[in-house]
């Protein structure tokens, strides 16, 4: 290949497609391709799309309606730029969207990238769909970034432990476009994690479809639980935060329990979706649990870390779903008094159980969708409320809109703004949070802005509305 290639990735969706994205770039960069931060100008363009609502696809087609113009625009210039589908979107349609999307070169799933340079040479010379489930692991075949890269992509990065789902839970794709659940091995795991560290990575996100089903080959030849990997990925050294997402509920074991017990450096943030407070909708769901089992699973971890908060995930006008069973998710917001949650309206997605049961109005949808986010919203702000005055442990991430300032997160992924040395940069320094603004907090260097140990100042409990 002569000369660079400028390469841009867009990710639409989940962290997972984030990582997923990077490491595309990562397996291209050997072959003299160059990541560019926007479409124009850039010899291939790939989508790295997500299929989990109506929304997220339409985004998806109306993203290529505007490639399908760069491209032609391109041509007159006599120049060729390949355009490629890549995530979710990919696995459920394939061929589909060649005939949907004239501009498309090249359509391949999210267990395949890892044959990106052969594919986009075959797309050199006429269109490829790529979406068979491969037999190889494609883990065991990606470039990994060089330590200067790593370091441009900032102090808080993603490792991908597990992959696919086995729930079925009935109103999701996710089992039919990212597969089975996979466990990547815990010395792969503590291996990238330790590379990212001698990068200066000060925090990561262990992260999977259902990322505590994780059951990967310990060292010693036996499936390790998720709690048992974040105990080894806590000892890396340089690592201060570890997170994970995304959790199932019936998937929460004793050994989860204990890692937020026993581990300072394991944020004390949870996401944990819930879906529905009605345990009508939730066996329709096939979601395998009652509201109260949900619970009981809050408390077992609140009890293991006082300091605890929560943040879930809930869907609206389910098929069937009554006023009385959208109130019982009302109703569970107060109780647990999140402090975020993403809500969702159903979306029927094609070939999932819950697309053929009978469909909740879309106006109906859409009220309920507010009513809830406002309930969200009025823990949320009560939350960030009671931050105030608090000194926090914040990874400063970069720099902020005015000179000067620093923006970092709080163990509760808050961004916070302070005022900081650039020099602090990828440091976790203690913060005191002076105002409470809108969409962040506002903090200064607490006296002594030593980098400070893990959790050491997180520990008291913050008031929960409701709880
Ligand atoms: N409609 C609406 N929301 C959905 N989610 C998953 N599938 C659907 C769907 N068909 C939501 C769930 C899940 C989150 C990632 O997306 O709340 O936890
Ligand atoms: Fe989808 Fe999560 Fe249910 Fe799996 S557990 S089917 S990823 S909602």
């Amino acid at each position: 290949m002569s000369g660079p290639r400028r390469l841009h990735v867009k990710s639409f969706g989940c962290q997972m497609n984030v990582y997923d994205s990077h490491r595309m770039a990562d397996t291209l960069a050997p072959e003299g391709y160059v990541e560019t931060d926007a479409p124009e100008g850039a010899d291939v363009v790939i989508l790295n799309t997500c299929h989990i609502r109506e929304k997220a696809v339409e985004k998806v087609y109306s993203e290529l309606g505007r490639m399908r113009k760069l491209k032609e625009e391109a041509a007159q210039q006599g120049r060729r730029v390949v355009i490629a589908v890549a995530g979710c979107v990919a696995q459920a349609e394939g061929q589909e969207i060649l005939r949907r999307a004239p501009a498309v070169d090249l359509v391949f799933g999210p267990q395949n990238y890892h044959r990106l340079p052969d594919l986009l040479a075959r797309a050199g010379r006429e269109r490829v769909v790529d979406t068979e489930f491969p037999v190889e692991d494609k883990f065991d075949f990606l470039t990994a970034p060089s330590r200067d890269k790593t370091r441009s992509r900032g102090a808080s990065a993603f490792v991908t432990v597990q992959e696919g789902c086995d729930k079925f839970c009935t109103f999701c794709v996710v089992p039919y476009t990212r597969g089975a659940e996979v466990s990547r091995p815990v010395e792969k795991v503590v291996a990238e994690v330790t590379r990212l560290a001698a990068a200066g990575v000060r925090e990561v996100t262990l992260i999977g479809q259902n990322v505590n089903a994780y059951h990967g080959e310990g060292p010693d030849g036996r499936a390790w639980t998720l709690g048992r990997l974040l105990h080894r990925v806590a000892d890396v050294a340089g690592i201060a935060r570890i997170r994970y997402t995304t959790s199932h509920p019936r998937d929460v074991d004793d050994s989860l329990v204990a890692a937020h017990r026993d581990l300072a450096a394991l944020m004390p943030y949870l996401h944990l979706p819930l879906q529905s407070g009605s345990d009508r909708i939730l066996a329709a769901m096939n979601r395998r649990h009652t509201c109260a089992d949900y619970l009981r699973v809050v408390d077992r971890m609140r009890a293991a870390r006082g300091d605890l908060a929560l943040s879930s995930d809930f869907i609206v006008g389910f098929p069937g779903e009554s006023e009385e069973d959208f109130c019982a998710s009302l109703d569970v917001v107060d109780e647990v008094g999140f402090a975020g949650a993403f809500s969702f309206k159903y979306s029927p997605r094609p070939g999932t159980p819950a697309a053929g049961m009978d469909q909740v109005a879309e106006d109906v949808k859409a009220e309920r969708l507010q009513r809830l986010q406002a309930r969200i919203d009025c823990h949320q702000a009560a939350f960030n409320a009671a931050c105030l005055g608090r000194t926090f442990d914040v990874l400063l991430e970069r720099s902020g809109k005015r000179p000067g300032q620093l923006v970092g997160r709080s163990p509760y992924l808050q961004p916070v703004q302070v005022m900081a040395p650039a020099s602090l940069v990828g440091e976790v320094v203690a913060v005191t949070v002076t105002e409470i603004g809108s969409n962040s907090l506002f903090g200064a260097l607490a006296p002594a802005h030593m980098p400070a140990a893990p959790a050491a100042s997180e520990r008291s409990t913050p008031a929960f509305m409701g709880a």
